[in-house]
This record gives structure tokens, sequence and C-alpha cells, in this order.
């Protein structure tokens, strides 16, 4: 490790692990609860299970993007964090304010726990992802000012970076579009318009910039290819992301109950975002082609990889399958949605998550560049356990939503008459399921156990 400031990442890495292994837990909960509809009833409904996966989805892929910045802006700018102390407390303030939601959601319905922390004065909650209550919201934009004060204020004062701009200008409209949380009108049709400007404009815009960012990180350190090179790559993904990106954006917008030229305008756009998640993997592959030396940590590199592949497939492909207007008015809502919505989180955003943990961890404990070998060849396995079954879960959901729309949208058969018959899938699913979560446990204990590499490995 270059500075000392940067050990303050190890926190938010922990802590994103830690509500990781949570977040699965509640989805093999889930899981189970498709084909055992009573499993765990009433201690904790389907909706809750639902609620915790996704939010703790959020909050971790958040501590993550924290704890990446914290880790890499030191490096960049050349001089140490602004401030460690206020990163420290920050990280207290989230975690406890998280945790407590956490225990709320868990211990109360929802509709007490809104009730409680006073909803009917300032109404917020209520919507998939952003269903954290008031007080929480503002914990998190206080706790994202800070963090950027922090960040930003190291940026300034040091040398400044393609990378860590870019980094930066996506955190900031990570924090800036979280403020479209808070208007919640009564309209349903303006409700739904503008929390897809937090959602979809996130994953698809903002969050691009992060990921981009990130990879370009860890390959300009483990291929040691000119910036020069880099950076254009950089602007030409931010510059397709965003021009693709967002008037993407009316691709949830065909059946909401606005105007009728959504249907062109986001199906026109959204065929274009693959773009971007494309150029990264060519420029992942580029980079490696063209690599100066062999980096020693070979699980971060195949990280690095595993995510420039297969956030294309989640995202760009999956997402292309059903983003065209007439081919959505099929598959709206239907298990094809959620086939998409694991392998594009898993492939884009997991993923670059735990490719900069893979990178920073051996610095990060003090073991040089890389972990010793065992450590790294069970990394390795962990890494092709959770990605083939999440291939394996998308495929198996992907099988349901056929299927689902065929009994459903075209058959006219009800919707419960027709989950009925996906139970197999749903099986597969959960089995898949859980062969993911071996996967992420054998990534703690490869985390947990590593050491620093014998002599002989290390030259
Ligand atoms: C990493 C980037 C992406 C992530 C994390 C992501 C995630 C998601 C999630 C979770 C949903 C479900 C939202 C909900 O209704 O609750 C969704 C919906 C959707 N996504 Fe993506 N997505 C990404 C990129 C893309 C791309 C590039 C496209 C198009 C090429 C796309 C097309 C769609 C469409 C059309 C829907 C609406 C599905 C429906 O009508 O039910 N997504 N996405
Ligand atoms: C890193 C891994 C995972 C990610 C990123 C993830 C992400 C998500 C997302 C974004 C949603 C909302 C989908 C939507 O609205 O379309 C969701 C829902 C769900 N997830 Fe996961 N998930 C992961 C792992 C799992 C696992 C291992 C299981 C269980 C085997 C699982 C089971 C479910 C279930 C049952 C739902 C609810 C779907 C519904 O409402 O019908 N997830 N997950
Ligand atoms: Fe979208």
């Amino acid at each position: 490790m270059k500075y000392e400031s940067q050990a303050v990442a190890k926190l938010y890495f922990l802590a994103a692990l830690g509500l990781f292994l949570g977040q699965i837990i509640f989805g093999l909960i889930m899981g189970l609860q498709y084909v055992w509809g009573d499993f765990l009833f009433p201690l904790i409904p389907f909706n809750t299970a639902r609620m915790v996966h996704t939010n703790l989805l959020i909050v971790w892929l958040l501590f993550g993007f924290m704890g990446s910045a914290y880790y890499l802006i030191p490096e960049e700018s050349q001089r140490e964090l602004y401030s460690v102390k206020l990163a420290k407390l920050l990280f207290w303030v989230f975690l406890v304010a998280g945790a407590l939601t956490i225990v709320g959601y868990l211990l109360m319905p929802y509709a007490r726990l809104a009730e409680v922390t006073g909803n009917a004065y300032f109404p917020t909650m209520g919507r998939e992802f952003l269903e954290m209550p008031t007080i929480t919201k503002v914990g998190i934009v206080i706790v994202a000012l800070g963090f950027i004060f922090n960040v930003g204020m190291t940026v300034l004062m040091g040398r400044k970076t393609v990378v860590s701009v870019i980094l930066l200008t996506g955190l900031v409209g990570l924090a800036l579009l979280f403020l479209f949380s808070f208007y919640n009108p009564s309209n349903l049709v303006l409700d739904k318009y503008f929390w897809w400007w937090v959602v979809h404009l996130w994953v698809e815009g903002v969050w691009e910039l992060i990921m981009a960012s990130l990879l370009a990180y860890v390959l300009i350190k483990t291929t040691g290819v000119d910036r020069e090179v880099v950076d254009k790559w950089l602007y030409l993904i931010v510059a397709m992301a965003l021009i693709t990106g967002i008037l993407g954006t009316g691709h949830h917008y065909f059946w909401i109950g606005t105007p009728n030229y959504w249907q062109w305008v986001g199906s026109v756009f959204s065929a274009l975002e693959p773009i971007p998640f494309f150029l990264m993997t060519i420029f992942a592959f580029n980079m490696v082609n063209k690599r100066r030396r062999d980096h020693p940590n070979k699980a971060a590199v195949l990280w690095a990889m595993g995510t420039a592949v297969v956030a294309f497939l989640g995202a760009g492909v999956w997402g292309f399958l059903h983003t065209l207007a007439p081919i959505n008015y099929y598959t709206h809502g239907t298990q094809i949605t959620a086939a998409h919505g694991h392998l594009a989180f898993y492939g884009a955003y997991v993923m670059i998550v735990l490719t900069i943990i893979s990178y920073a961890w051996p610095h990060l404990k003090g073991h040089g560049d890389a972990n010793d070998e065992r450590s790294q060849v069970m990394e390795m396995w962990s890494f092709w356990l959770m990605s083939v079954s999440m291939v394996f879960i998308t495929l198996f959901l992907t099988g349901a939503g056929i299927l689902q729309i065929w009994l459903q949208r075209i058959d006219g058969q009800t919707f419960m008459a027709v989950q009925e018959k996906l139970a197999v899938f749903y099986w597969m699913r959960e089995a898949a399921g859980l062969v993911f979560v071996a996967g992420l446990i054998l990534y703690l204990v490869a985390m947990f156990t590593a050491k620093k590499p014998a002599l002989e490995e290390a030259s």
C-alpha cells in the first residue's frame, strides 16, 4: 500500500462482504418461498424478504463503491486521503443506520415501519429499492455528502487523473440522482416516472462511469498499459453510456401512462445501450493483450475480465432481449425481467466491487502485490462457482419467463395457475442459488485465510 489512509477501505470492504452474504441468504429464503409458500411464514413474509434482499444489495454495493474510492483516490491523487477520521465516522454512521433499518424491516410490517418513522409527515417510502424510511434516506444523504467532500478534496488537492475525475463524476451523479427518492408525487405516473431517475439513471448512467473507472484502474495496475491509451477508452465508454443511457430511460415509460413517443425514444436509445458495455469488454481484452507485465494477482485479473464479459451478457444481451417496445409488451414484469436484473447487477456491479476487493486485499493485508497461490486458487474457484451458478439462475428464470409469457400473456391463464406450472424452474433456480452461496463462502474463506506468498512464488 502506497498511502496509509487507503487502509480505511478495509472497513468498507468487510461491511460490504458481510451484507452481501446477508443479501444472498434472503435470496435463498425467497427462492424457497416461491415453491414452498409457507416457508418461514409469518416470521419472514415474502415481501419483507424481497425488500431486505434488494435493499441490502444496494447498500452493500454503496459500501463497496465507497471503499473502492477510498482505496483508489489516494493512489491516483498521490497524496493521503483528506480525512481518515471523517471516513471512519461516516462508516459507522452508515453501518448503524443500515443495520437499524434492516432490523426495522424484520421486526414489524412495512406499514407500521412507515408509520413509526413519520412517513405521514414526509412520505418517501413504498417504492422498490427505495423502501428505506425517510430518516434512513436523510442519513444516506449525509454520509454521501461527507464522503464526496472527503474524496473530492483529496482529488482537488492532488494529482488529477481521468480515472479519478470520472469516478468522482459518477459518485456525485449517484448522490444527486438519489435526491429524487425524496420526491414522491401522489400521481402514480409521475411517481414511477421519477422513480426511474434513481433506478435506471443509476445502473444505466452514472454507475457505468463508476464501473468504467474502477475497471480502468485495475487494468492500469495489472497490465502496466499507458494511461493515454486507457484514457481514450474511458472517454469513449463514458460518452456512449450517457448518450444511450439517458434517453434509454424511455424503455421504462412504455406502459406507465406517459406519451406514446416514449415507445420510439425508449426503444431506439436503449437498443444502443449495449454499446458501452461491449466497449468495456473490448477494452479489457485489449489491455490484457497489450500488457507489459504479468501481474502476480491472477485472481484480480480474472475478476476484471469476468466483469467485463458478464456485464455485457447481463446488461447488454439480456437487456436488449426485452428492450424494444413490441417485445416488452409481452415480457414486461415477467421472470425475463428478473433474469436480466440478476445477471446485469451481478456482472456489472457485484463483480466490479469484487474485482477491486480482490486487487486491494493483498495490499490491505500487507502481503504485497498478491496473496499466496493457494488462496488465489480458492478465489478463482469462487469466481467460477458464483459466475456459472448466476448464469444458470439466469437461464432457469429465462426458461420460466418464456413459459410464463406463453401461458399467461398469450394463452390467458391466471398468474397463480401459471406460477404453479413453473415450479420445476424455481427448484432449479434454488439449487443454483445454493451453489452461488457456496462460491461466496469460498471467496470469504480465501480472503480470510490468505497468506503472504512464499519467496519462490513472489519472484
Ligand atoms: C448493469 C446495468 C443494468 C442493470 C443493473 C439492470 C437492472 C435491471 C433491473 C433490476 C430491472 C428490473 C426493475 C424493476 O422493474 O424492478 C431492469 C429492467 C429493465 N432493464 Fe435493465 N439493467 C441494466 C442494463 C440494461 C440495459 C443495457 C438494457 C437494454 C439494453 C436494459 C433493459 C431493461 C428493460 C427493458 C427493463 C424493463 C423490464 C420490464 O419491462 O419489466 N437494462 N433492469
Ligand atoms: C449477487 C447475486 C444476486 C443479485 C445481484 C440479485 C439481485 C436481485 C434483484 C435486482 C432483484 C429484483 C429483481 C426485479 O425486480 O426484477 C432480485 C429479486 C430476487 N432474487 Fe436476487 N439477487 C442475487 C442472488 C439471488 C439468489 C442466489 C437467489 C436465490 C436463489 C435470489 C432470489 C431472488 C428472488 C426470489 C427475487 C424476487 C423475484 C420476484 O419478486 O419475483 N437472488 N434479486
Ligand atoms: Fe433501464
